[in-house]
């Protein structure tokens, strides 16, 4: 769950490889690290964020380098954890991303011949076990150390006496950029968008040998040829944009990423898949997972297709028997729970399909057929528009099985997010930062819409919150309302709107402040509640992804009356590359 890069051309690598690693932070941000070839390997490393200034200080010179920004797995966050990671005799250096699994073994055996460890980390093996191959040959040295390693990697090596960089994966990705006698490569494309359009995913079993000038790939013992593809986004797609946070942006870019994935449509195969299913399953993590779960209820209610919703994290080890369509659901398409549902899937013969915002990603790899969300890069670590893209790819397939039904819904939605961006919560806010405790509440597809509310508040204003189904609440978690816990409350036009406003009764009974998101007119919801936060009266399908980016707004707001790190909320990586 880390993030690497790497450079060999004509230029310093340290000011690419800073940039590269400041692009790829939110894949973790504990510590980080250059090395680069001069003279000498030089290696320059610390705990800590990058500092704008940091490429100046780093202080490191030479054309061939790589990096490594950490999220912490075998060993903690510190200095001498952070990669890049060298051999005894320091003429080897290695970044890796992805776990060794069987490092603990491999280090006792090291140490019984004799190398000296001086990190906690599973990646230090890797410098070890080259040394003691390497003879002058970098490339030979790594492929035949590879065999050896259990887990996944995505692995860049460098050496004092070769001009080359020699790169290796294993389930976590790897990209390579391809330049004017200059080569790039990083876990994802974003550190390449400044250099270039032409890019290579290297494939799950590749080793490449890789100068200025020339790249060859190997799979299997054998030279293989990979194709170039072409980066659709532009590096302005990563930049904030004059606003306070990459959130911000992200929430505003919504209208676009809900309009720009609904145009895209979807191609005549994944059609073809989506009407012959007679039942759907979809496996995903976190927020993903909620997007599956408000699918769950819309595609239930509105086309009857059965539809199941597994958890990546879960499905591996208690497999439910499965029929029909597989849909895997991954904005990054690399979170290694849902990739191991998907391989799961495909080895029962399941058609999948992988809804995505990576093109080239691993889990497009995998599956039959992708459905492409249109959100463009998403740089905070909370997911907005990303969401609001795969609620789009959902709602299309929706649509697809009911034969159009709601192409007028959904090719004017983004008309109805915009209006909401604009809608006024301070007071709701105000309310919500002083909080120590807040549930989120809704029935039907507002259900999953409220876990995603209180997932979005706790990782990044770290408040205490808890989705859940609004008629759940009575069977416990009453015994927690106080005056002091707010309720926030979604209760729109729809079947089930009177018993949820019995339910926001029944709460406001027990003295919760009750913040309550209606449609605008609803004069009696907004008598009986204490803030209320109105959404424009539309379709039922519309008012799902207005209420939830409202829900949005008000963590992002709360998180800023905080003071929190909202973009970078701590713990967290926005690819989670490890089961
Ligand atoms: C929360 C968030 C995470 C991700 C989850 C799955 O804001 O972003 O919960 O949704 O880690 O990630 P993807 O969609 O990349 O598989």
């Amino acid at each position: 769950m880390c993030g690497i890069v790497g450079y060999i051309g004509r230029r310093e690598a340290t000011p690419v490889l800073i940039q590269g690693l400041k692009r790829l932070e939110y894949r973790g941000y504990d510590s980080f690290g250059i090395a680069t070839v001069g003279s000498a390997i030089e290696v320059y490393k610390r705990t800590g964020r990058i500092s704008d200034g940091e490429a100046g200080a780093v202080g490191l010179h030479g054309c061939i380098g790589i990096g490594h920004t950490r999220w912490a797995t075998h060993g903690e966050p510190s200095d001498v954890n952070a990669h890049p990671h060298t051999d005894c005799a320091e003429k080897i250096a290695v970044v890796h991303n992805g776990v060794i699994e069987n490092y603990s073994e491999l280090k006792r055996q090291l140490e019984e011949r004799g190398h000296t460890f001086r990190s906690e980390t599973d990646t230090e093996v890797i410098a070890h076990l080259i040394e003691e191959q390497y003879d002058g040959d970098l490339l030979a040295a790594v492929k035949a150390i590879l065999p050896k390693l259990i887990g996944s990697y995505a692995i860049l090596a460098i050496a004092e006496d070769s001009q080359k960089i020699v790169a290796a994966r294993e389930a976590s990705p790897l990209v390579l950029g391809i330049g004017d006698a200059e080569v790039f490569a990083a876990s994802d494309m974003t550190p390449l968008l400044e250099y270039t359009e032409r890019v290579i995913y290297l494939e799950d079993g590749d080793i490449a040998e890789i100068t200025p000038d020339r790249l060859e790939i190997y799979h299997g013992g054998e030279r293989v040829e990979r194709p170039i593809e072409l980066i659709s986004w532009c590096v302005e797609d990563t930049r904030k944009g004059g606003f306070t946070h990459y959130m911000l942006k992200e929430i505003y870019e919504q209208p676009q990423s809900f309009y720009e994935t609904i145009r895209a449509g979807i191609s005549e195969r994944v059609r073809k898949m989506v009407m012959e299913a007679d039942e759907i399953t979809l496996v995903a993590c976190g927020t993903s997972y909620h997007t599956a779960l408000i699918f769950k209820y819309l595609a239930e209610s509105l086309c009857s297709i059965p539809v199941r919703v597994e958890m990546g994290s879960e499905f591996k080890y208690f497999t439910p028997p499965l029929r029909g369509l597989v849909i895997a659901v991954s904005q990054s398409g690399e979170t290694a729970d849902t990739i191991a549902a998907l391989k799961m899937a495909k080895a029962r013969n399941c058609p999948t399909l992988a809804i995505t915002n990576m093109q080239g990603s691993t889990v497009t790899r995998i599956a039959d057929q992708t459905l492409l969300m249109r959100a463009g890069p998403e740089i905070s670590v909370a997911a907005t528009k990303s969401y609001i893209a795969q609620l789009a790819a959902l709602m299309e397939i929706i649509n697809v099985r009911c034969e159009g039904a709601f192409d007028d819904v959904l090719s004017h939605a983004h008309l109805a997010i915009e209006d909401v961006l604009l809608q006024e919560i301070k007071e709701a806010v105000d309310l919500c930062a002083k909080a120590e405790h807040i549930f989120f509440v809704g029935r039907g597809p507002f259900y999953p819409v409220s876990m995603e509310g209180a997932l979005k508040m706790k990782e990044i204003s770290y408040v205490h919150a808890e989705g859940y189904a609004a008629g759940e609440l009575k069977h416990g978690p009453f015994a927690l309302l106080t005056s002091e816990t707010p309720v926030v409350a979604i209760c729109t036009p729809c079947p089930t709107y009177g018993v949820m406003a019995s339910n926001i009764k029944e709460m406001k009974a027990r003295r919760a402040p009750i913040i309550a998101i209606g449609v605008f007119g609803d004069t009696e919801l907004a008598e009986i509640v204490d803030i209320f936060i109105p959404i424009p009266k539309t379709h039922l399908l519309v008012q799902v992804l207005t209420a939830s980016v409202v829900l949005q707004l008000l963590a992002y707001h709360t998180a800023c009356a905080l003071q929190r790190d909202v973009d970078k909320p701590r713990n967290l990586a926005k690819s989670v590359t490890v089961e």
